[in-house]
């Protein structure tokens, strides 16, 4: 939550930090700001999205090649103009840009103000500038990048950093600690971000930072060191995202893209681990661990939104496919209960951006407690692939529509490559029956895209008739539970509407209760073995009335017969369900948002990358 972005070098600083800002918006975008150096420093900030920002830019007309920059998720004090980011110290000469929480800051605003500083707003940053500025002019000896170590080792709680100082004009100062950060470097010009898709059309050669670590930047060198002075030496890395995939491609938003981008980012999930030839699936990035894995007690999951959902059909999978008992956690709460873990279990923990703080937490303590944690994560280089003991990249290219999609799909494929490779590992599934799932996932790609050509037109009807309905109920059964909570999940967060998703038959111990001529009932009725349970379910909502949309497998007459409206899928195996129910749920949740008139890609209080806890 919240993004950063810095510049030094040659060119116009306010072109590269506003177009940063926009690419980081995904990470928050209640206000916006940068901190600039020309002659002085000068700052332009205000409540409102990036391309307000711009405009006052445009306006104001300041020119310099240095600058910081940051798009905010408010978590202390209101969104509004004064709390924006960046924040000044009290002389107006130290600039700051956070994300992340200063947990102490009440206690160090306190102590603060008792010795004389005034505070412009309610943010936990401000206290770093003004406390900064305060170590740095009141400590004999000692220069500025000693004063922001002292300053750093005052503070409480989480920060991604980037500081610049109108006595030192040449520079920027970044430091992390839980948030994540990067340099890219370029010829005799300097990138700094939240993440790679700011830098990335300038350069492909990244440093990330790592938690104590802080740096100085100019525009054509920079020092990394611990934040106890100690000197490191940083792999320098190559981005492998391109442009493209951080661009809109003719879609009118973000979301939509990343809905249709599914028959590619499945593919390029599975492209090289799963040979249809051969019958195997090989996942590089476990091979090292598959033994622990084989003879693992048991595998927790720990996950936070869809990620979370996606967990639920890996719990499923395992179970199924491999015989592994599986729990899966809420990573808020796993971390917070003295959970029974420890050698012999494994933590598979998976999230899009890596850098979700609750996932990151529960990962932590698993480790500590002895447990082996692995990850499945979409952001190469993020911190919790980094931190995982062994993982397996999505591989899906970037997702920036705030609500997930592609991400989910793809978490699901992992999930199922590594169930079934346990499976058959374990002596569980035998040749035939790997060669027939294979198989089957191999087609999954134009299934996909057969859903989306097919089904687009009767979804958006379908959506203009339920636009304005105020709440929405969601049924599914096993692999279909999960995407019954992820339909849900996807038209509250956009469209703003209440919406649960239920186990079918849970659906009739309270929900049925709000079941009448109002209610828009989706069930998902595309697994062959619940088939006739969920006949039964959709009878009790009939009997009250409610208006039923379902989500089923090509000829089923049954269903048709007691739907009001019906989307039509291609079938496949169970366990490979919810790899194309969901896709109708993500349609519909777009179309409605889109005709609500809200704010798709951006939804409101929410951010894609969830960095505090
Ligand atoms: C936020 C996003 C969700 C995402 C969740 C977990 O709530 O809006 O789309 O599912 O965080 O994020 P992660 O990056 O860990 O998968």
């Amino acid at each position: 939550m919240c993004g950063i972005v810095g510049y030094v070098g040659d060119r116009e600083a306010t072109e590269i930090l506003v177009k940063g800002l926009k690419r980081l918006e995904y990470r928050g975008y209640d206000s916006a700001g940068v901190a600039l150096i020309n002659h002085g420093l000068v700052v332009q900030k205000g409540k409102g999205k990036v391309i307000a920002l711009e405009k006052a830019l445009k306006a104001d007309g300041v020119k310099s090649n240095i600058g910081i920059g940051h798009t905010r998720w408010a978590t202390h004090g209101e969104p509004n103009d004064v709390n924006s980011h960046p924040h000044l110290s009290e002389s107006g000469k130290i600039a700051v840009v956070h994300n992340g929480i200063i947990e102490n800051y009440n206690t160090l605003k306190k102590q603060l103000i008792e010795r004389g500083r005034t505070f412009q707003s309610q943010t936990d940053t401000e206290i770093v500038a003004q406390l900064l500025e305060e170590i740095y002019t009141t400590s004999k000896g000692v220069n500025f990048e000693q004063a922001i170590r002292l300053a750093l080792k005052q503070i409480v709680g989480t920060y991604g950093l980037a500081i610049m100082n109108e006595e030192t004009p040449d520079r920027i100062f970044i430091a992390r600690k839980g948030s994540p950060l990067l340099l890219g470097i370029g010829e005799d010009e300097m990138f700094i971000a939240s993440d790679a898709s700011p830098i990335v059309e300038y350069t492909n050669k990244v440093i990330y930072l790592d938690d104590g670590e802080m740096a100085i930047v100019t525009r054509d060198s920079y020092k990394v060191k611990t934040i106890d002075d100690y000197p490191l030496t940083k792999e320098v890395h190559e981005l492998a995202i391109s442009l493209d995939a951080i661009e809109k491609a003719g879609y009118p938003h973000f979301m939509l893209k990343e809905i249709f981008e599914q028959p590619r980012s499945i593919a390029d999930c599975m492209r090289g681990r799963i040979n249809p030839d051969t019958g195997k699936i090989v996942l590089g990035g476990i091979e090292d661990v598959i033994d622990e894995l084989i003879h693992a007690k048991r595998i927790v999951i720990a996950a936070c939104g869809t990620s979370w959902h996606s967990a639920l059909v890996g719990e499923y999978l395992f179970e199924q496919l491999a015989k592994t008992p599986v729990e899966v956690e809420y990573a808020s709460e796993f971390r917070y209960r003295d959970p029974l873990i420890g050698k012999g279990d494994v933590l598979l923990v998976i999230s899009q951006s890596g850098e979700t703080a609750d996932t990151l937490a529960a990962l932590r303590e698993a480790k500590a407690r002895g447990a082996m944690v692995l990850g499945i994560c979409n952001v190469v280089g993020s911190t919790i692939s980094r931190e995982t003991d062994a993982g397996v990249f999505t591989h899906a290219g970037p997702e920036i529509g705030v609500a997930s999609t592609k991400a989910f799909t793809a978490q699901v494929v992992v999930l199922i490559m590594m169930a079934l490779e346990l499976g058959q590992r374990k002596g569980i599934l035998s040749q035939s029956e790997m060669n027939k799932y294979i198989k089957e996932l191999s087609k999954i790609p134009s299934k996909v895209e057969y859903i989306l050509e097919h089904t687009d037109e009767a979804i958006q009807k379908m959506a203009s008739l339920f636009t304005y309905a105020p709440n929405f109920l969601y049924l599914g059964r096993s692999y279909n539970f999960p995407v019954a909570l992820e339909g849900a999940l996807k038209l509250k967060e956009i469209s703003y509407i209440h919406a649960e998703g239920y186990p079918a038959a849970e659906m009739k111990h309270g929900p049925i209760a709000l079941i009448d001529e109002m209610m828009p009932v989706v069930v998902i009725a595309a697994t062959d073995h619940t088939n006739d349970k969920m006949i039964s379910n959709i009878e009790e909502v009939k009997a009250r009335k409610g208006r039923i949309i379902s989500i089923m497998n090509d000829d089923n007459p049954e269903v048709e017969q007691l739907s009001e409206f019906h989307i039509s899928i291609p079938t496949t195996a169970d366990c490979f369900s919810p790899l194309l129910t969901v896709i109708p749920l993500q349609l519909l949740s777009y179309y409605i948002a889109v005709n609500r008139g809200c704010h798709v890609d951006q939804p409101r209080n929410l951010a894609k990358s969830v960095t505090v806890e």
